[in-house]
């Protein structure tokens, strides 16, 4: 089946879904997005991503470029029309398109609206968990990260070198060799009295929405959670390390650089924080409220 992709207003073929060259995320990255989980045909945590779009339209100073509602529905029809069950979708609205020119004038702009959908296939068993290898590289993104726009290049960058070190994913550190997040994820250690540590929001952080909720099951499931920095060195010698995000769910970590985390398994508190992720969208699945 051909994917179908929504562009401000139409619903084409993926090959023929484009947007114009003098659009300003092509030319500034001018541009907010959104990926979401979709569990049997709906949303995780619909609420948590629309507000934080708003938030980031917000933040940029461009409009809504329509109704919660309207955007919702979209999402859901691109999600149909994609026949996609379990997977994701992605909203991205960019400020509109104009003759290329650093400054904007709102006046004169109306957003572009793309939506996509795809399937993927879901963790199942927390207990199968694999652990994965992660880098530590320099934090050198600008200022406004807790901004989810799609000025991701050092991201890109850091993720590319991950890849090429055979690694799931990079963490990155500050000035003061302390871990802000990943490349497209939270990071998280579990110290060795089993408290969950992990950065306080800022705008140093996307606030992941995974992050979140993880931060909710854990306080469900007496796990004592500590919002502040710890540098590469405490997570290295962490007694467990995990990341969170949509597209990885919880996903334990048993490896930064060279440095084995705890037995090099998959810890007990990150399984039984990725079995309540599952529970919960589950839930989600069954249209029970969350
Ligand atoms: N990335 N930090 C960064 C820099 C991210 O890009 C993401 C998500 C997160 C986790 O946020 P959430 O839990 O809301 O997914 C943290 C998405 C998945 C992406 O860019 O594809």
């Amino acid at each position: 089946m051909s994917r179908i992709a929504y562009v401000n207003g139409r619903y084409l073929p993926h090959s023929r879904a484009h947007v114009h060259i003098d659009d300003r995320a092509h030319n500034f990255a001018d541009g907010v997005y959104e990926v979401i989980l979709v569990v049997a045909g709906r949303m995780v945590d619909e609420e948590g991503h629309m507000a934080r779009l708003t938030r980031s339209l917000r933040e940029l100073d461009m409009g809504e470029p329509m109704s919660d509602a309207a955007l919702i529905h979209i999402m859901y029809q691109t999600i149909a029309r994609n026949r996609v069950m379990n997977g994701m979708v992605y909203l991205q609205v960019n400020r509109g398109t104009a003759p290329r020119n650093h400054a904007y004038d709102k006046q004169d702009l109306v957003p572009t609206v793309v939506c996509t959908a795809k399937s993927v296939v879901l963790p199942h068993d927390a207990d199968k968990a694999v652990g994965v290898k992660v880098i530590t590289r320099p934090d050198n993104r600008w200022e406004r990260v807790d901004i989810k726009t799609v000025s991701l290049l050092p991201n890109a960058m850091a993720k590319t070198a991950a890849s090429r070190a055979g690694a799931y994913e990079a963490w990155l550190f500050d000035e003061n060799n302390m871990v802000t997040e990943c490349s497209s994820s939270n990071a998280w250690i579990v110290d060795q009295e089993g408290r969950l540590i992990t950065r306080p929001l800022g705008l140093d952080i996307l606030p992941g929405i995974t992050r979140d909720r993880v931060i909710k099951l854990a306080s469900e499931h007496g796990i004592e959670v500590v919002e502040r920095a710890f540098s590469v060195d405490e997570a290295k010698n962490a007694r467990e390390a995990f990341l969170t995000s949509t597209t990885s769910f919880v996903k334990p970590v048993t490896q930064i650089d060279d440095a084995v985390i705890g037995n090099g398994h998959p810890g007990t508190t990150t399984r039984t924080l990725l079995a309540a992720y599952l529970v919960f969208a589950n839930k989600i699945a069954m249209g029970e409220a969350a």
